[in-house]
């Protein structure tokens, strides 16, 4: 059984079936046509943080998938009045085929999948947001091809997002470029399994953007984070993705954003919907990368034949 609690829990090759899987569960979609792999099977939802993409690119996912699902929040369950994440992944599990999480620490979901008889997914956590990475790779090969070898320039918080991609550079052998404002790097202790070659830090945005073939950037305050957001907003204000900025990127640079935008705070509302961005497939295609993935830890392995 496997489950997907960060990026690295999957090999290259793996992201490669994936890919080509995404490719045809979105070409079936596209032509709606059925594919009902997962008839029967139940996905659990967990959420003790907000969601809009998430949310609705699970649901609608394993429903296509022949699937159902159920959402779960922290207030209307009993994880809301403290009963052991130990205990719930052990009920639950019992009863669905397929979990996700969004939660806080990623200590939380490591408990769960360790007490869990289904694999879980990570639908975020403070650490990490592999599903949305995954999307993202996914969406640069589909406008660019290879992603191997090219630059990723970050722009802002060393956040969840900051320290997947750099999981995925590893992975698939690109260089990611990180400008942070002070005090906002990626925790060190994620960063020492991946720095070399990979990691490259700039404290000034523009010099890390130049000739980047995708630059990527998030919210200045992530959930959880709050009631930092006004010193977040002085602390990052030089930290903007405008028009300036994906100048001085390659001229075929792509924008991401893993939405949701902050227009004129994390990046100017030319860039987002200026013509190198591309966040509106990226948010489309969470929806059939996720289809591949959850198809992937229930089924392992299809063909397109076995699986329609
Ligand atoms: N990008 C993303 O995960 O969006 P939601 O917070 O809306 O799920
Ligand atoms: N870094 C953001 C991503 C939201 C999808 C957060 O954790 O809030």
């Amino acid at each position: 059984m496997k489950h997907f609690l960060q990026f690295s829990d999957f090999t290259r090759q793996e992201f490669e079936y994936l890919f080509e899987r995404t490719h045809y569960i979105k070409a079936l979609f596209k032509s709606y046509t059925i594919h009902h792999p997962l008839k029967d099977r139940m996905l659990a939802m967990v959420f003790e943080k907000q969601s809009t993409r998430t949310r609705v690119s699970f649901e609608a996912g394993i429903h296509q998938l022949g699937g159902s699902s159920i959402n779960l929040t922290t207030g209307e369950t009993q994880l809301g009045r403290g009963e052991p994440i130990e205990d719930v992944a052990r009920v639950i599990s019992r009863m669905v085929d397929l979990v996700m999480i969004r939660t806080y620490d990623q200590s939380i979901i490591e408990k769960f999948a360790a007490h869990s008889r289904v694999p879980v997914i990570n639908g975020l956590t403070n650490q990490f947001h592999p599903c949305q990475i995954l999307a993202d790779i996914f969406t640069y090969i589909e406008h660019r091809g290879s992603i191997t070898g090219k630059t990723v320039a970050w722009i802002g918080d060393g956040n969840n997002m900051c320290s997947t991609w750099l999981q995925a550079a590893a992975i698939f052998d690109f260089e990611l470029h990180v400008a942070s404002p002070e005090g906002y790097a990626i925790n060190q202790s994620l960063i020492a399994p991946y720095e070399s070659p990979h990691l490259t830090t700039y404290s000034d945005p523009r010099e890390a953007v130049r000739g980047a073939d995708l630059v990527t950037t998030d919210v200045w305050t992530s959930m959880g984070f709050e009631s930092e957001t006004d010193e977040r907003k002085r602390d990052f204000a030089a930290f903007q993705v405008d028009r300036d900025m994906m100048a001085r990127a390659h001229p075929q640079a792509l924008f991401m954003h893993c939405l949701p935008a902050h227009r004129g705070e994390e990046v100017s509302e030319e860039v987002l919907e200026g013509a190198q961005s591309v966040v509106w497939d990226e948010a489309e295609n969470r929806l059939h990368a996720q289809k591949a993935l959850m198809e992937y830890l229930i089924l392992g392995h299809v063909t397109p034949q076995s699986a329609s």
